[in-house]
């Protein structure tokens, strides 16, 4: 049967998980919080504003709407003035040969982000082309771990849940997928991504057999 694979994008098919972490850290800093790398690792996934509000919670800072809406575009801007530098070097190894394998299946490919700035990525990154349904931050009103995300990408495809493959590299992302009865394949370390069915440390560590499996899976 075709399947719908559907892929995270920050920290599963470029690394601008990196580009977010000096964002954030920089920004946290600027309002004198310490941010640390286990803190960032629980803000994968998770919404610019939600983001923030976890912040300003774990450095007990309540902030005006107005002073709390300027950090916001701050933090926009300096992540964007990384990701206006990225090109296709920066995609993760690997991450073309399988979306080529499964175009080459005919399968269906999807995009689940929540970030605003998917689109922008793709098209720099030059993959937009390869993804038949792109549901990123614009187009969702509840954040992962919530399924709406990949609900909305499965409806698109027009893929039952149990027929969706979905690649995460966020703890929130997982449970999402898992929410939406979905097989979930964590991209990154076993013991952080302990919910998924299945984890590898990346994109080369997937063989196109291990993909034929779960295409003829039934
Ligand atoms: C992804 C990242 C998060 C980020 C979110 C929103 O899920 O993993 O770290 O906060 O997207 O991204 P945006 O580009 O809209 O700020
Ligand atoms: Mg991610």
């Amino acid at each position: 049967t075709k399947k719908g694979f559907i892929f995270d994008l920050d920290g599963v098919i470029v690394d601008t998980a990196k580009y977010h972490f000096v964002a954030w850290k920089k920004l946290a800093k600027s309002i004198g919080i310490d941010f640390t790398e286990e803190q960032n690792e629980q803000l994968k996934g998770v919404s610019r504003v939600k983001s923030l509000e976890k912040i300003l919670e774990w450095g007990q800072k309540n902030l005006s709407k107005e002073d709390f809406n300027h950090l916001m575009t701050q933090k926009n801007k300096d992540y964007l003035s990384y990701i206006n530098q990225m090109d296709e070097n920066e995609i993760l190894p690997d991450v073309p040969k399988i979306l080529n394998y499964l175009i080459e299946e005919k399968q269906g490919i999807a995009l689940g982000s929540a970030s605003k700035n998917a689109v922008a990525i793709l098209e720099r990154v030059k993959l937009i082309d390869k993804f038949q349904a792109i549901i990123d931050g614009n187009g969702v009103t509840k954040g992962k771990p919530n399924p709406e995300v990949f609900l909305k990408a499965k409806e698109k495809l027009n893929i039952k849940p149990e027929d969706c493959i979905v690649f995460e590299d966020a703890i929130a992302g997982i449970q999402a997928a898992n929410s939406a009865n979905m097989t979930t394949i964590g991209i990154g370390d076993k013991d952080i991504l302990k919910e998924a069915d299945y984890v590898f440390k990346d994109f080369t560590q997937i063989s196109t057999e291990f993909i034929n499996e779960l295409i003829k899976k039934d």
